[in-house]
């Protein structure tokens, strides 16, 4: 059985009294459903508020992106070792806005999955296709490419730790999300290009999240799905009273 897994982005938002404060209440909330991992992804200059809210508490924290070299003349970075010493346990790699945005590719997504796992850090890697690219019906080969060449090089061990979140472009911030059959689809293709690369027992280990436009009223039919084992939250992560409901989504 895989432990489902509700994450929420808060992307460039939230100070840390706004992050603390949200932190909290989502502790609580945690803490009545031990059977969900709930982590939560503050900007940088949070982590540290967050870290001590939800220390001795079954809340994990995770960064929203990190640089593939250690240390060194990287004026900007932070890297895989240095989120782990601020308390992270999970990294988000190759979010869309990321791809969009900061000409994230694939390989440099793979550079950072990498060393994200030699780190000790869990890769949240985020794959999915853009509205142009599904209208042409390129849905398989654009995630085919993302996940084979994000994987690349990785052992089944290694992809065994690693959870996959798969974020259609076209439903992220739009209110528009996959209906459960789009994306139940996509996570089918997904378990099945991880048995390819990583065999078949590896892929009934690794955890796929949704993300894209779920709110409390979309949840469950979402995590409902077979190949559906959680969600990676934007707009909906920001306040508690939508965040609690998709944490307690089974409730
Ligand atoms: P929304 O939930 O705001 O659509 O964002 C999804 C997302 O990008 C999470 O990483």
């Amino acid at each position: 059985m895989r432990t489902p897994i509700i994450a929420g982005n808060w992307k460039l938002n939230n100070n840390q009294e706004q992050a603390g404060d949200l932190a909290q209440q989502i502790v609580e909330a945690a803490r009545e459903v031990p059977e969900v991992e709930v982590v939560l992804c503050p900007v940088y200059t949070a982590l540290e508020t967050v870290r001590r809210v939800v220390e001795h508490s079954p809340v994990k924290l995770g960064a929203q992106d990190m640089f593939w070299e250690e240390s060194g003349a990287f004026t900007g970075e932070v890297s895989a070792p240095l989120l782990k010493d601020a308390g992270c346990s999970l990294v988000i790699i190759g979010h869309s806005e990321r791809r969009q945005f900061f000409h994230e590719t694939n390989e440099t997504v793979n550079r950072k999955v990498k060393a994200a796992l030699a780190a000790g850090l869990i890769p949240i890697m985020c794959v999915g296709e853009t509205l142009p690219e599904r209208e042409a019906g390129k849905v398989e080969a654009v995630v085919s490419e993302h996940m084979l060449n994000g994987l690349a090089g990785l052992s089944s061990g290694e992809i065994s730790k690693v959870v996959i979140a798969y974020e259609p472009v076209w439903a992220i911030g739009t209110g528009k999300n996959a209906t459960p059959d789009q994306a139940q689809e996509v996570h089918q293709l997904i378990r099945k290009l991880l048995a390819k690369v990583s065999g078949p027992e590896t892929a009934e280990k690794v955890r796929i999240q949704y993300g894209g436009s779920v709110k409390p009223d979309n949840i469950k039919t979402l995590m409902a799905q077979p190949d559906i084992d959680g969600a990676l939250v934007g707009g909906a992560s920001l306040k508690a009273e939508t965040f609690i409901p998709l944490v307690k989504f089974k409730g």
